[in-house]
């Protein structure tokens, strides 16, 4: 099954990716985990990417499109992937069709995750990641059990450098300028199907495995 995720920043992807990921025994390839992993490392690419990120900006789309065609070939993406962050722009769509298609294989569904945007912003500055593993938690809707400590790993839970209310602001008029267009082009396409991601988290699951099927 090869499945993109779309929606705003702040829908949801990420937290509803990782249970995706476990039922369809999928990987779940999320560009700006990818990004910030090379940013933490300090890796040129991470230095490269660092610039637009800080400030809610897309990476240039000749970097992005490279990187996820590369992730594709490691051998767990032969039963198929869930891509989270990509694609982002109708240019990457465009070269990733084209990327499908020469490997005789296609998207078999777009699920588009819509919340509003109060919302959005609420989730995305109330947001905490774990630094270990990626572990998603919201101060408020979704806390550790233990205060600044993940739950999965124990690790140390930290904010998103981009989830500031300035940053937050920018990223979503950069979704609604360069990523929206997508839906369209994948209503056009035929495969996408819109959640409503406003609700909560087992809720949003469920309409996501009634898409997909049990
Ligand atoms: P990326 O990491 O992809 O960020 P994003 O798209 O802005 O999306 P988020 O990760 O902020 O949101 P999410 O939908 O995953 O929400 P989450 O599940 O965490 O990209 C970051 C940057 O990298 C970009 O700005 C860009 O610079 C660069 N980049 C990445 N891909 C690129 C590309 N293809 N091209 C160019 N540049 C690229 O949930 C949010 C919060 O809400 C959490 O706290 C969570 O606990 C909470 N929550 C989730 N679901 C619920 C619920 N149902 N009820 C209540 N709370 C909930
Ligand atoms: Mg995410
Ligand atoms: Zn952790």
């Amino acid at each position: 099954m090869n499945l993109v995720l779309l929606g705003p920043p702040g829908a949801g992807k990420g937290t509803q990716a990782t249970k995706i990921a476990e039922k369809y025994n999928i990987p779940h390839i999320s560009t700006g985990d990818i990004f910030r992993k090379n940013v933490k490392e300090g890796t040129p690419l991470g230095k490269k990417a660092q610039e637009y990120m800080s400030k809610g900006e897309l990476v240039p789309d000749d970097l992005v499109i490279e990187l996820v065609e590369d992730r594709l070939t490691e051998d767990d993406c032969k039963g198929g992937f869930l891509l989270d962050g990509f694609p982002r722009t109708v240019y990457q769509a465009e070269k990733f069709d084209v990327y499908l298609k020469e490997k005789n294989s296609a998207i078999d569904k777009v699920l588009d995750i819509d919340v509003e945007k109060d919302i959005l912003i609420d989730r995305m500055i109330g947001r905490r990641v774990c630094k270990n593993c990626g572990a998603t938690y919201h101060v408020k809707n979704m806390p550790p059990k233990k205060e600044g400590i993940c739950d999965v790993c124990g690790g140390e839970i930290y904010q998103r450098a981009d989830d500031t209310l300035e940053t937050v602001s920018n990223r979503l008029q950069v979704y609604l300028e360069q990523t929206s267009p997508l839906i369209d082009y994948y209503e056009k396409a035929g495969n996408i199907a819109h959640i409503n991601g406003a609700g909560a988290l087992d809720k949003v699951f469920s309409e996501i495995v009634e898409v997909l099927g049990a």
